[in-house]
């Protein structure tokens, strides 16, 4: 019997890859670059099974292209680069990767509060400058117990971040576009969006990215935060105006930013956030872990099986 023709871009952590090969034919793009859209739609010309990630753009006019496609599954828990719509009009099941990769992206998140709070970054920069051994001082950190820390965006990364963040003594307040009914579960006190920006010592940005959150933090925003507030973004950098924080981080309406994710991304050498030296960028490794991203191969796989099969998915967006 011939194996259904999968289309592989980026890598994939084995026994999954493994798994996929026994059972399906793959073409894998695993270049350094994002595979270029035209190649990606000759690929998918005859695929029954695609599978992407979030440097892959998945549109209508991809669609189109793929009249055999029967499932696409994505290796992340954000799909802000898929036309969910276009998926679903073209009777494509859509498979991302909720749930393992919770708290390894929240550990991530509260790295960087840690981080950021105790300036373990400058701390770094400060050794390495000789300016300890030339007697200079560091500035002092803060400490976060009894501190509010906002949460934007409250789904099962928020809720595990608060969960952190109770452990550490802090008051948590959360904002999210449904107001959950488990607060006391959680830990967290929903506010309106306006009380979280002015009452937290310290935001963390978790919400996805939508028509609705591109640019939810602009220069009113970080006018509106406390001078001494720490700004830390986990989800993606569109949800932020760059220029906008720059600016804030600058003139001092904000502390400190730390930042997994950014906008563009990667950032060019030149650009000018770089050139401040109170803010922390990691290159967007939330859920960058042996293990999680194991469990997220696994679990890409058994969509892309699944959809392949005519069976539901374990985790489908437009189910
Ligand atoms: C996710 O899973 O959405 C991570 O941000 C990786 O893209």
């Amino acid at each position: 019997m011939n194996k259904p023709k999968v289309v592989l871009i980026g890598a994939l952590m084995d026994p999954a890859l493994e798994k996929l090969q026994n059972f399906c034919s793959v073409k894998q793009w695993d270049e350094q670059q994002s595979i270029p859209q035209e190649i990606l739609m000759e690929w998918v010309a005859d695929a029954e099974g695609l599978i992407v990630n979030n440097s892959v753009t998945v549109n209508e006019e991809l669609l189109q292209h793929a009249p055999r496609l029967k499932v696409i599954a994505q290796v992340s828990v954000g799909y802000d680069n898929v036309d969910i719509e276009a998926c679903s009009k073209y009777k494509i099941p859509f498979g991302n990767t909720p749930g393992v990769l919770v708290d390894a992206t929240a550990n991530l998140a509260f790295s960087l509060l840690l981080c950021s709070t105790r300036r373990i970054h400058e701390g770094w920069d400060f050794i390495r400058s000789n300016s300890w051994a030339l007697g200079h001082r560091l500035a002092l950190g803060t400490d976060i117990a009894g501190k509010t820390l906002g949460i934007v965006g409250m789904g099962q990364i928020g809720a595990a971040v608060a969960q952190r963040a109770n452990a550490f003594g802090m008051n948590v307040i959360y904002y999210n576009r449904n107001r959950r009914q488990d607060d006391e579960k959680i830990g967290a006190a929903y506010q309106s969006f306006e009380f979280l920006l002015k009452e937290s010592d310290a935001i963390i940005v978790l919400t996805p990215l939508s028509q609705e959150t591109r640019g939810l933090f602009g220069p009113a925003e970080f006018r509106k935060m406390k001078s001494t507030a720490c700004f830390i973004n986990v989800s993606r950098g569109s949800v932020v105006d760059t220029d906008a924080l720059v600016e804030a981080l600058q003139t001092g309406e904000i502390a400190y930013a730390a930042l997994d994710v950014t906008d563009p991304e990667p950032l060019a050498q030149d650009h000018p956030i770089l050139k401040l030296s109170n803010i922390l960028i990691t290159p967007h490794i939330g859920s960058a872990t042996l293990e999680t991203r194991t469990a997220m191969a696994q679990l890409t796989v058994d969509n892309i099986l699944a959809g392949l099969a005519d069976r539901p998915m374990a985790a489908c967006v437009n189910a």
